[in-house]
Parts: structure tokens; sequence; C-alpha cells
């Protein structure tokens, strides 16, 4: 990795940053535009991981009601599989305890190998489908698997 990878909220003015890694990891990504309005949603924080100057992790996230949903969260391709968005889970759902929720829920694609193995290795356990959830465009529609992870029972 070029430079020390560093992890940090982030905050609507980092919109076009978080973009650019929300590009390498999604064929429909979401443009910074869209990215700056979330942040105006009650509950909802970011977290942006660079090496160097380079951002090269990301995750948003909103707590409400005593629950958090990961909403994204993206690695750059270069850094996979070196921790980063494992340790973007563990800060987010640290945080998600310090506000108080006590379940984490996240949709991914029934065929997303990699980001159900994160999931599942940080305790997410299946918890329902939603059935053609994802718009794949020519590819057609994917099933959602919707994963919740207990708070209350689990180490920080
Ligand atoms: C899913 C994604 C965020 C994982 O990021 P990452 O930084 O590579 O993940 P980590 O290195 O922190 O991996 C943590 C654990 O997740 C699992 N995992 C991650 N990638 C995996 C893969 N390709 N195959 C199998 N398991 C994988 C492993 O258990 C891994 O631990 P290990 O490396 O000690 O075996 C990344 O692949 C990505 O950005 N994908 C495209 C976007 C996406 O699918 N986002 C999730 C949408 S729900």
């Amino acid at each position: 990795m070029s430079g020390e990878l560093q992890l940090g909220w982030a905050t609507a003015d980092d919109a076009a940053a978080l973009a650019q890694v929300h590009a390498e990891g999604f064929p429909q990504p979401w443009d910074a535009a869209a990215i700056h309005r979330l942040f105006a949603g009650p509950g909802v924080f970011g977290l942006l991981a660079r090496a160097g100057e380079r951002p090269v992790g990301m995750a948003l996230c909103r707590v409400a009601a005593g629950e958090m949903e990961v909403l994204t969260i993206a690695v750059d391709p270069t850094v996979r599989r070196r921790g980063v968005a494992r340790s973007l889970m563990a800060t987010a759902l640290g945080a998600a305890r310090e506000a108080g929720a006590e379940a984490a829920f996240l949709e991914v694609a029934d065929d997303n190998a990699p980001a159900a193995a994160l999931y599942a290795s940080l305790g997410f356990r299946r918890a329902g489908l939603r059935r053609n959830y994802y718009d794949r465009g020519d590819e057609g529609r994917v099933d959602a698997l919707v994963m919740r992870l207990d708070l209350t029972s689990q180490p920080s």
C-alpha cells in the first residue's frame, strides 16, 4: 500500500473522495452530490480510509431507532484483503454501540461472496431475503440477503 493507512470520520465535505472509492466498488456508483445529500439525513455517519493522500476505503451508515444500518461499504481493489473493510466495520459498529444501537443490519447481494464472508466473519447472520432487490441492468435482478448482528451481546 502506498503510504500508511489512516481511517477517519468523513463529513459531507468528503463526498467527492467517498464517491471516488464507491465507484471502485459498484457498477452503478453513488455520485458525490448524492453522498453529500445523504449526510443531511438524521443519524448518518461516514468513514474514510486513506493510504497516504489516496482515498481507498469508505463506509456510510445510519443509526436510527436503536438500530444501525450499513448503507454501503467499498474498498479500492488495489488494497483489498488487507483488513480495510474489517477496520471500517469495527469502527462503525463501535460508534453504533456508543450511540445506543442494539442491532446492526445490512443488505448484501445474494451473489456477493466476499461481502457476505466479511459480514459473517464479524458475526452477522442471515435474517431475511429480499427477492429481486438489486437491478443489474442487462443481467437482470438479484436477491438481497438481510443480515443482522446483535450489538447487545457482542464484544466491541
Ligand atoms: C467486500 C469488500 C468491502 C471487502 O473489503 P476488504 O478490505 O477487501 O475486506 P477485508 O480485507 O477487511 O476482509 C475481511 C474479511 O472478509 C472476508 N473477505 C473479504 N474479501 C473476501 C473475498 N474476496 N473472498 C472471501 N472472503 C473475503 C474474509 O473473511 C476477510 O478476512 P481474511 O482476509 O482474514 O480472510 C470489498 O471486496 C469491496 O469493496 N467489494 C465491492 C463493494 C461491495 O461489494 N461492498 C459490499 C456491498 S454489501
